[in-house]
C-alpha cells in the first residue's frame, strides 16, 4: 500500500499521498488540498518546511553536510573538474566527453562578443555603482541585443541561448569591476581556458601583457565550482518563479543576481570581510563581537555563520578554509584577517549559542579572504559568486521550463481589515 498522510480538520479526515526522492527525502504532496477541505492552505513563511518542486540536478543533506551535483561529490568535483565541465554537468544532466566539452567551449567562444552599444549602457553608470547592481541591469539589456524568444520546446534554440548567456556573462562581469576601477574594457582571448580568459579580462592592464597566474586560475576555478548550484535558495527560486511566469533565460538570471545580492545570501561574501575588518580596526577583540552576535537587542550578525540547510557543517567552506591556507601560501600573501577569522570560527565553534543553534561557518566565510589574496576587491566578491551560479541558474530554469511547470503564484492567509464603507474625502 502506498504511504499517506491524514490531516484532520474540525473532525474530518484527509488523505494525502508521500513521495520519496531518489535519496530518501519524504514530501506529503498537497496539491489537492485546497480543493479537497474547501479552501483550507498552508502558511510557511520563507518556505522552511516547504517544497517548491521535484529536481533531479542537486542533492543536499544539511545533516550530514552532503552537497552533490547530479549525483556527484562536491569534493570529488572540486578536485578533479574544471568549471566548465561541472557547468556542463549541472545544465544537461552528464558529465562531458572531450568532444562535448570541446564543442561546449569553441560554442561558447563563437559568442563572446557583447554589442558595443552595452558600452553606452555601462558607460551612464557612475563609478562609484556596486557592481552587482551594474551586472543585472546589463544582464536584463542583454534582452533587447537578443530579442529573439527562446523556443523550450527546441533543443537547439535552448542549446544557444544557454551558450550566449555563458559567453557574455562573465564579458559583463569584468566589464562591471573594470568600468569601477576605470579601466578600459578588455575583450578577452579566445585562445584561453574558460576561467583563464575572464581572469584576463579582469586584470589585463592595457599596457602590459597578460602573463596567467596558475595558482590564481585553478583558486578561482574551484571556488566558482563550490558556487555552481545549491538548490533550491534564494536567488535561484526568484530565477524559476520568474521565469515560471515564461520570462525568458537572460531576465530570469537578471532577478537571481538582484536576490543574490542581500547580505544574506551572496552578500555574506562581501559582509564577511567588511565585519573581519571592522573588528581588526576594533584592535582584533573577537570575543566583544561575539557577544554583540548573541546579544539579540544589537543586530550584529556573525556573517559568514549559519545556513537555512546546512545543520552540520558546510561542505564546501571545508574545501574553502583549506584552499586559503594553500592560496595564501602560494601567493606569498600574509593577511590578518585570516587569523581574526580563524579565532572567531574556533570561539564559535564552543560557544553553546552557536552550538545550540547549529551554526557553523559557510561557504562565505572564508571565500572572500582568497578573492581578496588574488587582488579582487571587495565589491566584485558577490559578482563572482553570481558568475559561478551562473550554471546552477540556467540548469534550474531549463529543468523548470523542460518539467512544465505552472507559474509560481504562493497563497496568502490575509489579516488586514474586513470590509469597510468607502468614506469620500471630505469626510476623512
Ligand atoms: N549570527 C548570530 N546569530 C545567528 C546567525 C548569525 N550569523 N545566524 C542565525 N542566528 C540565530 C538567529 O538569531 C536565530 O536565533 P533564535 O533562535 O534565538 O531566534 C537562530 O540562529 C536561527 O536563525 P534564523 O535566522 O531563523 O535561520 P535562517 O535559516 O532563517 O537563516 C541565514 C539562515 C543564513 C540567513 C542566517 O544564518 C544568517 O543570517 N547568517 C549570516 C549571513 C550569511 O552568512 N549568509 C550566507 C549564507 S550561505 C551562502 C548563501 O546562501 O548565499
Amino acid at each position: 500500500m502506498s504511504k499517506k498522510a491524514t490531516l484532520q480538520i474540525d473532525g474530518k479526515s484527509y488523505d494525502f499521498p508521500l513521495i520519496t526522492g531518489t535519496e530518501n527525502e519524504t514530501a506529503i504532496d498537497i496539491k489537492t488540498l485546497r480543493g479537497a477541505t474547501g479552501g483550507v492552505t498552508t502558511i510557511d513563511p520563507g518556505y522552511k518546511n516547504t517544497g517548491s518542486c521535484e529536481s533531479a540536478i542537486t542533492f543536499l543533506n544539511g545533516e550530514e553536510g552532503i552537497l552533490r551535483y547530479r549525483g556527484y561529490a562536491i569534493e570529488d568535483l572540486a578536485d578533479k573538474a574544471d568549471f566548465l565541465e561541472v557547468a556542463y554537468l549541472l545544465i544537461f544532466g552528464e558529465l562531458p566527453s572531450k568532444e562535448q566539452l570541446d564543442k561546449f567551449h569553441s560554442d561558447i567562444k563563437a559568442q563572446s562578443h557583447v554589442d558595443e552599444d552595452v558600452k553606452k549602457i555601462l558607460d551612464g553608470f557612475p563609478k562609484s555603482a556596486h557592481p552587482m547592481g551594474v551586472l543585472s541591469s546589463l544582464t536584463s539589456a542583454l534582452v533587447a541585443f537578443n530579442p529573439s524568444s527562446v523556443n523550450v520546446d527546441s533543443e537547439e534554440d535552448m542549446y544557444n541561448a544557454i551558450v550566449r548567456l555563458m559567453a557574455k556573462f562573465p564579458v559583463l562581469t569584468a566589464w562591471a569591476y573594470r568600468k569601477r576601477v576605470g579601466l578600459p574594457l578588455d575583450y578577452g582571448d579566445d585562445n584561453l581556458g574558460y576561467v583563464d580568459n575572464f581572469v584576463k579580462m579582469m586584470f589585463k592592464k592595457p599596457s602590459g601583457e597578460y602573463t596567467p597566474n596558475k595558482v590564481i586560475v585553478d583558486a578561482l576555478d574551484k571556488l566558482l565550482i563550490l558556487h555552481a548550484d545549491h538548490e533550491q535558495n534564494c536567488s535561484t527560486s526568484t530565477v524559476r518563479m520568474v521565469g515560471s511566469s515564461h520570462a525568458g533565460l537572460f531576465v530570469s538570471i537578471s532577478a537571481g543576481i538582484a536576490a543574490l545580492w542581500g547580505p544574506l545570501h551572496g552578500g555574506a561574501n562581501q559582509a564577511v570581510i567588511e565585519m573581519l575588518e571592522a573588528i581588526k580596526e576594533d584592535g582584533g577583540d573577537t570575543h566583544k563581537f561575539m557577544q554583540k552576535a548573541k546579544d539579540k537587542q544589537d543586530p550584529f550578525r556573525l556573517m559568514g555563520f549559519g545556513h537555512r540547510v546546512y545543520k552540520n557543517f558546510d561542505p564546501r567552506a571545508k574545501i574553502i578554509k583549506k584552499s586559503a591556507d594553500d592560496v595564501l601560501d602560494a601567493l606569498g600573501v600574509e593577511d590578518p584577517v585570516l587569523d581574526i577569522a580563524k579565532g572567531l570560527e574556533k570561539e564559535a565553534l564552543e560557544d553553546n549559542y552557536f552550538v545550540d543553534r547549529k551554526l557553523y561557518p559557510n561557504v562565505d566565510f572564508y571565500s572572500g579572504i582568497i578573492y581578496r589574496a588574488m587582488g579582487i576587491p571587495v565589491e566584485m566578491f558577490t559578482p563572482m559568486f553570481a558568475l559561478g551560479r551562473l550554471p546552477g541558474w540556467i540548469a534550474q530554469w531549463r529543468e523548470m521550463r523542460l518539467r512544465k511547470e505552472p507559474i509560481g503564484r504562493p497563497r496568502q492567509v490575509y489579516i488586514g481589515e474586513n470590509h469597510r464603507e468607502f468614506k469620500s474625502l471630505d469626510k476623512r
